[in-house]
Formats: C-alpha cells, sequence, structure tokens
C-alpha cells in the first residue's frame, strides 16, 4: 500500500542519515530535470556514485517513472522523485549538489544561443529555488547556452543575496572528455592517458583546446591542431546532426557531469589537488565569466588557474573566444537585470 511504501522510504532515509552521520561519505545531491535525455542517464549513474547518500529526482514531467526505476537498484543512495513546481522546494531542501541538465536540447541547424529564450527562463525559475532553498548548495549547470545561463544563475542568486561565485560551476567536462578522446585517437593513446585543458566557453569558437598543454607532453602538425581543434569545437553539432531531429548528446553528456559532479563531491569532502575545467566567475581575462581549470574544494572551485603559456594559433583564438563570450554572458546578464 501506499502508506507501506512510505514507510519504507522513511526509514530507508533515517538509515542513510545515520550512514551519514556516523562519518562515511553521504552527499545529498538533486538533480534538476532527470527525466531528460541527460537527467536519466545522469541519474543512473549518480546511483552508483558511493558518494551519495540521498539523490532528488525533480523534473516537471515523468520524474515518478524514473524515481521508481532508479531505486530498485542496489547501491547506497536513497532515491526520491519530485514532479512539478510545486515540489521543487521539497526536491531542494538540504541539499549539497544541485546538477542542472534541465531545457531543451538543440535540433539539427540551430546554435547553443537558438535556446536561449526557453532555457532561460527555466534556469531562472531553478536558481530560485536553490537561492530560497539550499543556498549553500554546490551547482553543476549544464542547461544550454551555458555561456549565458551561469551569468543569469549569478544574477539570480545576487539578487537574492546568496551569491557565492565559488559555487556556480558551468558544466564543460564533455568539452574535455571529447578533447582527451579526440586527441588520443590522433596520438595513438589510450584517451585516459590524456589530459587536454579546454578552456573560454561552450559553444562553437568559445570552446578553446590549449593543445600546445596537452599532457603526455607532445606536438601536433598545423593541421592537425587545425583538425582537433575545430572537431572539439564542433563535438556537439556531429552529435545533433548524428541523432537527426531527436535531440543533442545525452549519454556523454550524462558519462562527463557525473564525472565533474564526482569531483565536486570529492573536493567538498575535502580530497587535496582536485582539479577539473568549468565555467566560473573569474578574473583570469577581462570577462567576468571564464571556463578555465579550477581546484575543487570543500568550498567549490576555490582556486582559478590562470592560462598557462598560450602559442599563437591559441592567443588568436583566445581573442575570437573572448568575443562571442562578451556578448553572451551580457545577454545573460540583462534578462535578469531588465
Ligand atoms: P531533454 O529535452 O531530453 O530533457 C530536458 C528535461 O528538462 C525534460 O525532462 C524536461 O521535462 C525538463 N524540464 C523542462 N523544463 C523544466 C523545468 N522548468 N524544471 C525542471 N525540468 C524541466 O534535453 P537533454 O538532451 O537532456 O538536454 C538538456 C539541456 O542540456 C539542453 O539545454 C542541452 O542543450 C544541454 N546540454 C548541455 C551540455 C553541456 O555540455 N553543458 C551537453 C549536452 C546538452
Ligand atoms: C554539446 O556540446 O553536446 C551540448 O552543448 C549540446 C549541443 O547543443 O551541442
Amino acid at each position: 500500500s501506499p502508506s507501506n511504501l512510505q514507510m519504507g522510504e522513511s526509514s530507508m532515509l533515517e538509515r542513510a542519515n545515520c550512514r551519514a552521520k556516523g562519518g562515511a561519505p553521504g552527499f545529498k545531491v538533486a538533480i534538476l530535470g532527470a527525466a531528460g535525455g541527460i537527467g536519466q542517464p545522469l541519474a543512473m549513474l549518480m546511483k552508483m556514485n558511493p558518494l551519495v547518500s540521498v539523490l532528488h529526482l525533480y523534473d516537471v514531467v515523468n520524474s515518478p517513472g524514473v524515481t521508481a526505476d532508479i531505486s530498485h537498484m542496489d547501491t547506497g543512495a536513497v532515491v526520491r522523485g519530485f514532479l512539478g513546481q510545486k515540489e521543487l522546494e521539497a526536491a531542494l531542501t538540504g541539499m549539497d549538489l544541485v546538477v542542472i541538465p534541465a531545457g531543451v536540447p538543440r535540433k539539427p541547424g540551430m546554435t547553443r544561443d537558438d535556446l536561449f529564450n526557453i532555457n532561460a527562463g527555466i534556469v531562472r525559475t531553478l536558481c530560485e529555488g536553490i537561492a530560497k532553498c539550499c543556498p549553500n548548495a554546490l551547482v553543476n549547470l549544464i542547461s544550454n547556452p551555458v555561456n549565458s545561463t551561469v551569468p543569469i544563475a549569478a544574477e539570480v542568486f545576487k539578487k537574492a543575496g546568496i551569491y557565492d561565485p565559488k559555487k556556480l560551476l558551468g558544466v564543460t567536462m564533455l568539452d574535455v572528455v571529447r578533447a582527451n578522446t579526440f586527441v588520443a585517437e590522433v596520438l595513438g593513446l589510450d584517451p585516459r592517458e590524456v589530459d587536454v585543458p579546454v578552456v573560454g566557453g561552450h559553444a562553437g569558437v568559445t570552446i578553446l583546446p590549449l593543445l600546445s598543454q596537452v599532457k603526455p607532453p607532445c606536438s601536433f602538425t598545423p593541421e592537425e591542431t587545425e583538425f582537433l581543434t575545430k572537431r572539439i569545437q564542433d563535438g556537439g553539432t556531429e552529435v545533433v546532426q548524428a541523432k537527426a531531429g531527436a535531440g543533442s548528446a545525452t549519454l556523454s553528456m550524462a558519462y562527463a557531469a557525473v564525472k565533474f559532479a564526482d569531483l565536486c563531491l570529492r573536493g567538498l569532502r575535502g580530497d587535496a589537488g582536485i582539479v577539473a575545467c568549468a565555467y566560473v566567475d573569474s578574473k583570469v581575462t577581462e570577462l567576468p565569466f571564464f571556463a578555465s581549470k579550477v581546484r575543487l574544494g570543500r568550498g567549490g572551485a576555490e582556486e582559478v588557474y590562470q592560462l598557462g603559456p598560450l602559442n599563437e594559433y591559441e592567443r588568436i583564438g583566445l581573442e575570437k573566444a573572448k568575443q562571442e563570450l562578451a556578448t553572451s554572458i551580457q545577454k545573460g546578464v540583462s534578462f535578469i537585470k531588465k
């Protein structure tokens, strides 16, 4: 009966809380947009993460089904579902980390900026909920256009008087995941051995892979540099075209989101030396937001690293990236300030 189900759920929650109190690692994570193309595999992978003790799955449709399904996995995290705006506050209360893949994806022929009109409002509503219910939570923002949605989130948080720049992270990990894969292919290496910093933002020319800083140290011909840079910048479009109207990257994005969220949780736990690329409040350039390597700690992005030495090709790319980024940032800021 429903009451038995509820009793089972609350006693499970109690046990999860006990585990957390007993010193076992256990963070509370919410996914907003959990029934979507990214949300579903992201929820599954989060349920498999031993650092997660409670997993809240929120969407405006279909979250009960996804929750019932995921909750049968015999891993530690307790899963609870939340449906529709009236349950947003309950979904957010007490969360340590909020991951946001809510919003519409691209179809062939669209830019990420074409999603602004719908997704800007969705991100604003969700961030207002965060400001009210879990103002100290770390936020991983996936919804596009990331170059504008992160400034939108920052403005919402500023308006609410709770903005902590260290806690707001635009997720650019998929660009790094793609760069590692494509560079490994060219070098004939295992992608797990390759580390490519990708800076700037998350759209077209704002995605700037620093191929001169690849680990392990290596060199590329001008043709290889051109080919790899373009392929990394157009990776999202490659998937959008292959899916031919059925959406954009979901599975590789869920993988990248969980890889990034796991690093955030390790940082929150106090692990040393956790570094990842993310789009954050930044003083690295003259722009107020920029993606670069950050050190993740108990407070979120505790340190934002400088770009390091760039070659001529990268310096030209940086100027192009900054031009487009400035416009996208301004568009996000004025959406809230207007
Ligand atoms: P999708 O349409 O499959 O899923 C989106 C989900 O969001 C749906 O379940 C929908 O019901 C939900 N949603 C809509 N409005 C909501 C609201 N107000 N509150 C909560 N949930 C709401 O789309 P997808 O393929 O999962 O992509 C989601 C977003 O992620 C898109 O904007 C896409 O462009 C973006 N994305 C970003 C990256 C990145 O690297 N940052 C990568 C891939 C996709
Ligand atoms: C991606 O890089 O795959 C996402 O930003 C989705 C898209 O629209 O390309």
